[in-house]
């Protein structure tokens, strides 16, 4: 089963990925976090990428089409994969579709989380990471057990350069102009799958289940 997950900045991606990854034993493929990972370690990778991603902009397709390539060829993506942050433009999406091809696979689903944009700016600005291990929280919808520490290592949480409000600003409209014209692309293809994002984070999670429980494996 391969998975995208789509959506603005902020709509619970990487909060779902991680429910479907528990539910349904298959990895999170998170552009972000893999870029992230590349800032941390001050790689070459990670130094061209950091202004770009602290200012809202995307990455070079040939940055984040590479990582792409890498992960998804690793034996543990073999039975499936969900994709997270990816694609985010026209380029990407053909160079996915190629990309698949050539590795005798397909996409089963898009979902596109649909979350309106004053509750993104709630949820971004409330967000908080763990730094070791990567959980995400919300100060108010998702909160750890004590605040500001990671329930699952312990470690002090930390909110994410790029969710200063200026920058969110940004991300939105990057997204509106750069991503949002993949629904389209998507819905040509018969692939798109839309889900209320306003709700609770169990709502989507039981939205979700069905969806990938009743459909597991059909192509339309
Ligand atoms: P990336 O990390 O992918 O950021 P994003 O797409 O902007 O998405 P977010 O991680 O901000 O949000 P999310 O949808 O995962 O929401 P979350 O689950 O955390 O990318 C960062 C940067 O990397 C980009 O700006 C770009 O520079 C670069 N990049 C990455 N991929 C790229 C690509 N393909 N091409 C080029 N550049 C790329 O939820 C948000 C908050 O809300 C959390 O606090 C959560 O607890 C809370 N929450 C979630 N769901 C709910 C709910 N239902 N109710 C209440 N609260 C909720």
């Amino acid at each position: 089963m391969n998975v995208i997950l789509f959506g603005p900045p902020g709509a619970g991606k990487g909060t779902q990925a991680q429910f479907i990854v528990e539910r349904f034993g298959i990895p999170q493929i998170s552009t972000g976090d893999m870029l992230r990972a590349a800032v941390k370690a001050q790689s070459p990778l990670g130094v061209a990428a950091k202004s770009i991603m602290d200012a809202g902009g995307l990455v070079s397709d040939e940055i984040v089409l590479g990582l792409v390539k890498e992960r998804i060829s690793e034996p543990d993506c073999r039975d499936g994969f969900i994709l997270d942050g990816f694609p985010r433009t026209t380029p990407q999406a053909d160079a996915l579709t190629s990309l698949l091809k050539g590795l005798g696979k397909h996409i089963d689903h898009v979902i596109s989380l649909d979350v309106d944009s004053a509750e993104i700016v709630q949820r971004l600005s409330g967000r908080r990471t763990c730094p070791a291990c990567g959980k995400g929280y919300h100060v108010a919808y998702d909160a750890p057990k004590v605040a500001g520490i990671c329930d699952a290592c312990g470690s002090a949480l930390v909110q994410r350069n790029d969710d200063r409000v200026e920058t969110v600003q940004n991300r939105l409209e990057v997204y509106r102009q750069q991503t949002s014209p993949l629904k389209e692309y998507f819905e040509q293809r018969g692939l798109m799958r839309h889900i209320d994002g306003n709700g609770t984070i169990q709502d989507i999670q039981g939205q979700i289940c069905s969806l990938l429980k009743g459909n597991a494996g059909d192509r339309p």
